[in-house]
């Protein structure tokens, strides 16, 4: 299916247009040659097992990865208990909605949000509440107001989907004092936590703060992690941390007793990949390249957004989030910067509860140096053009 591929990559807009609309990444820089010699140690050593249905959890010499990976790189002592396999964030989160939310129960979200993870909580019987958020992540003082409220009018809260590090759309990460608070104000409360942590591992500069999960002891945290944004969507693998009766709920599910655990192949190769040492000069390679595209948009955005546009300033991830001075809207700039051949998403499908209007999300990660340069001298050409 390359066609449906190559549309994927290039988004929405017209056709030819130079696309910064989806936050993927760069298929240049998947390890074909590792995943492949990877896929070849699986037939030679996993074969029928990698074929079978695998255990409800996932595979365990994957979950044993993963335990290795956390205590490498945050220093966190898991057991595989802990850890569960999921056919990636998307559906670790689809689950976890499925059986922590009841019909007619509040999730709270932030303000803005991933808009593909609010079109999921969509699909259920729930209702979106959102929060918003500054530049040092969730406003933990509108949560708690947010909650109370809703608490206030007889509606149960079922959890809160935050994205602290680097988050999609914002580029924001969530300070190590708002975390802390979260997670005692989440204590306190009773509310369960669902982190979603997809970008923690392309960090450009500075270190990553602990994530809730660490700060809570696990206690009511759900964290969502992926090997899509380091390895490749494709592969459809990630993994859900969290304490060991929330993680036997998960592989207890209709879903996985009927399934088995989540795509048993890949993650034989993932694990394979891993086993070789291969993972961490990997994502080093991309860390390197994504780091020089944020750089290399930043710097072209203070050349060409003409007075009054800000932007965030992410430290890792995918995204920048551009916010333009009033009354500009970014549909009209949408359309003035399609006339002239550059497509992104608007600030609307990211707010659960309305507002939006006069924001951009900026994806650097698919899209190479001399294209971040062209595109945003498009886009500040598309901002002067409709500010006349
Ligand atoms: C915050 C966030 N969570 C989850 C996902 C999807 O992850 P996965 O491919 O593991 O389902 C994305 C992809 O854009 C994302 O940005």
């Amino acid at each position: 299916m390359v066609e449906q591929a190559t549309a994927l990559q290039t988004g929405g807009g017209p056709p030819g247009a130079l696309s910064f609309y989806y936050g993927h990444p760069d298929p240049a820089a998947f390890p074909l040659a590792e995943l492949r010699a990877a896929v070849d140690a699986t037939w030679q050593r996993h074969f029928p097992t990698a074929l079978l249905y695998g255990p409800e959890q996932g595979s365990p010499l994957l979950l044993d990865i993963l335990c290795q990976k956390m205590r490498h790189d945050e220093g966190l002592k898991l057991s595989p208990e802990q850890v569960f396999i999921a056919a990636g964030a998307s559906q670790g989160l689809d689950l976890i909605c499925r059986l922590w939310a009841r019909p007619g129960d509040a999730v709270l979200v932030e303000a803005p949000s991933y808009h593909e993870a609010i079109a999921l909580l969509r699909d259920y019987p729930v209702r979106l509440a959102a929060v918003p958020l500054d530049d040092e992540g969730l406003i933990v003082d509108a949560l708690a107001e947010r909650l109370h409220a809703l608490r206030a009018e007889g509606t149960p809260v079922a959890f809160l989907y935050t994205i602290p590090t680097f988050q999609n759309p914002s580029g924001v990460t969530m300070s190590a004092a708002r975390r802390q608070a979260l997670v005692t104000l989440a204590q306190t409360e009773k509310l369960w936590l669902v982190e979603d942590d997809v970008y923690r591992d392309l960090c450009y500069e500075g270190t990553v703060p602990p994530s809730l999960f660490e700060l809570a002891g696990g206690q009511s945290v759900l964290r969502l992690g992926s090997f899509s944004k380091t390895l490749a969507p494709g592969l459809r693998l990630g993994w859900v941390l969290a304490e060991p009766p929330a993680i036997a709920r998960l592989a207890d599910s209709g879903l996985h007793r009927s399934a088995g655990g989540a795509n048993p192949f890949t993650a034989y190769v993932v694990a394979e990949f891993c086993r070789a040492g291969h993972l961490e000069p990997h994502v080093a390679r991309l860390v390197a390249r994504y780091r020089a595209r944020r750089d290399a948009m930043l710097e072209a955005l203070a050349a060409t957004m003409p007075p009054g546009v800000t932007w965030t300033r992410p430290r890792g991830g995918f995204f920048v989030w551009l916010t333009l001075p009033e009354p500009l809207t970014a549909r009209e700039v949408l359309a003035a910067a399609e006339a002239r051949g550059i497509t992104f998403p608007p600030g609307e499908p990211f707010f659960a509860e309305g507002g939006g209007e006069r924001h951009i999300r900026l994806p650097f990660s698919y899209v190479d140096t001399p294209d971040i340069f062209r595109g945003m001298d498009i886009l500040g050409q598309a901002i002067r053009a409709v500010s006349r």
